[in-house]
């Protein structure tokens, strides 16, 4: 890792080879991006790259990601991948910035305190138990398909739970896929393709449209609703800002509540998925992780009180994530700045990887393999610091961590504690680009342990 602070010649940053004419190195992007992003390294601390004639500063030193995430936080804001997504979020708490997003997140943080997340825990332990409900001893399932509906399902009831909001809880199973697709290549696609009248866009626009209608026409129903609830919806509406006696209006809160959507649902479900798969891959691990979940659960349904002594567990989560994380975040300086002695425009386009930092070997002893055990409390290079940065970190650090955590947790306890997962035979698994790169596909042949 760099000092932040650099004592020589202040100078432009390095532009990685291979830059074409026009193009920049958008066919590298294109054609293979996770090896691009992690060739980076090679090339310093802040390498440039062009998409098209966009330049991107790509930080691939942990100590940079610290210095823009965290200790110089208010130089930045959210950048180009963001102001894409911003048509769909509004002012979600995921696109804004400064005061405004700092008010926001006060409001919201509540919502994801842990006496709360007891409470999730037991839909997500219902949720769990509904995936598995399904299976059958040595019969082929798509652990694709598993996850995104458990995450699904467990994001929604955390937001509208109750018979009023089933309606609401059955467009998000329809429209929010198609819409996460949407975004992605939103993200980095120019902006004037977005209104090509092409059958994608009007797939993403009718989807987007109808999930917007369904959650105001929820919120609407909520505010003339006696009852008193206990989901994410119902804190919002009901939220004062301690500081300044604010409340959120519908508008806003619908724009959080398709924010949660959005941040948490694909990112939960691919990290499941590919622990499962890791799980498949590790016979060994799967073992001891039935050995804890045997020991600390028993055969009765997972409880919220079980996830904290679940540490092996832990461990394959930390594990997986570590191998499998998001791939790319942005931000823009909003001040000239210079950083490790490289010099930064103002409106510069800077970027973190946090997927490329997870496997970089200068950081992680040898970091393509999948070893929980690297987690023990006792091991020696056990990486504590900020070169672990799954869920980003500072003003914009994940709202959503604990709720993944138990989320996650309670799938693999509720999983381990019956059923034994191996690989369909046949099949190899590839890395998919995507928010975090996803398997492309992932059947497995649940086998019932009782
Ligand atoms: C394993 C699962 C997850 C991973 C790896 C993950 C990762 C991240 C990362 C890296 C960021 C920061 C992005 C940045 O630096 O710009 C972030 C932000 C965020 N995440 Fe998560 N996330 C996960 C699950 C969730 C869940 C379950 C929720 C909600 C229920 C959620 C809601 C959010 C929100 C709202 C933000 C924006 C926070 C802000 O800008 O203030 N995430 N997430």
């Amino acid at each position: 890792m760099a000092q932040a602070e650099h004592p020589g010649p202040v100078v432009d940053a390095p532009v990685a080879p291979g830059r074409l004419p026009v193009l920049g190195h958008a066919l590298q992007l294109w054609r293979q991006p996770i090896a691009f992003l992690e060739s980076l390294r090679d090339h310093g601390g802040i390498v440039r790259l062009d998409i098209g004639t966009w330049p991107v500063h790509v930080l691939t030193d942990p100590d940079h990601v610290h210095a823009v995430l965290v200790q110089q936080a208010q130089r930045f804001g959210r950048g180009r991948v963001f102001d894409r997504l911003r048509p769909m979020f509004g002012n979600g708490i995921v696109t804004t910035d400064g005061d405004f997003h700092r008010k926001q997140r006060r409001m919201m943080q509540p919502a994801f305190h842990r006496g709360h997340i007891t409470e999730y825990a037991e839909v997500m332990g219902r949720q769990a138990r509904a995936m598995t409900s399904t299976w059958v001893s040595g019969r082929e399932v798509s652990m694709v398909n598993e996850t995104r509906t458990y995450a699904l399902s467990s994001v929604a009831e955390m937001i509208f739970s109750g018979d009023l909001s089933r309606p609401a809880v059955e467009e998000v199973h329809r429209s929010l896929p198609i819409v996460l697709e949407g975004m992605l290549l939103r993200a980095v696609m120019p902006k004037s393709l977005d209104r090509l009248p092409v059958p994608h866009n009007r797939r993403f626009d009718a989807a987007a449209a109808r999930l917007r209608a369904i959650i105001d026409q929820v919120i609407a129903q909520y505010g003339t609703a006696e009852e008193g609830r206990h989901d994410l919806l119902s804190l919002l509406l009901s939220s004062v800002d301690a500081e300044t006696g604010a409340t959120m209006s519908p508008e806003q809160v619908r724009d959080e509540v398709i924010a949660i959507m959005f941040a948490g649902t694909e990112t939960s479900a691919t990290t499941l998925a590919w622990i499962f798969h890791e799980l498949g891959r590790h016979p060994e691990v799967q073992r001891r992780l039935q050995e804890e979940v045997d020991e600390v659960v028993g055969e009765g349904p997972v409880q919220a009180t079980d996830l904290s002594r679940l540490t092996y567990a832990n461990r394959v989560f930390q594990e997986a994530l570590r191998l499998h994380s998001p791939l790319l975040f942005t931000r823009r300086a909003l001040v000239p700045l210079t950083l490790g002695g490289i010099s930064i425009p103002a409106g510069a386009e800077l970027a973190y990887s946090p997927y490329a930092l997870h496997r970089d070997p200068a950081l992680f002893r040898d970091p393509a393999v999948f070893d929980p055990d690297r987690w023990r409390e006792d091991a020696a290079d056990r990486p504590t610091d900020h070169r672990y940065v799954p869920f980003g970190a500072g003003q914009h650090k994940c709202i959503g961590d604990t709720f993944a955590v138990a989320e996650i947790l309670t799938a693999l306890a509720t999983v381990a504690s019956r059923w034994e997962l191996t690989p369909a035979p046949g099949v190899t698994v590839r890395e998919v680009p995507a928010g975090i790169p996803q398997p492309s596909e992932l059947p497995m042949i649940p086998i019932a342990r009782r």
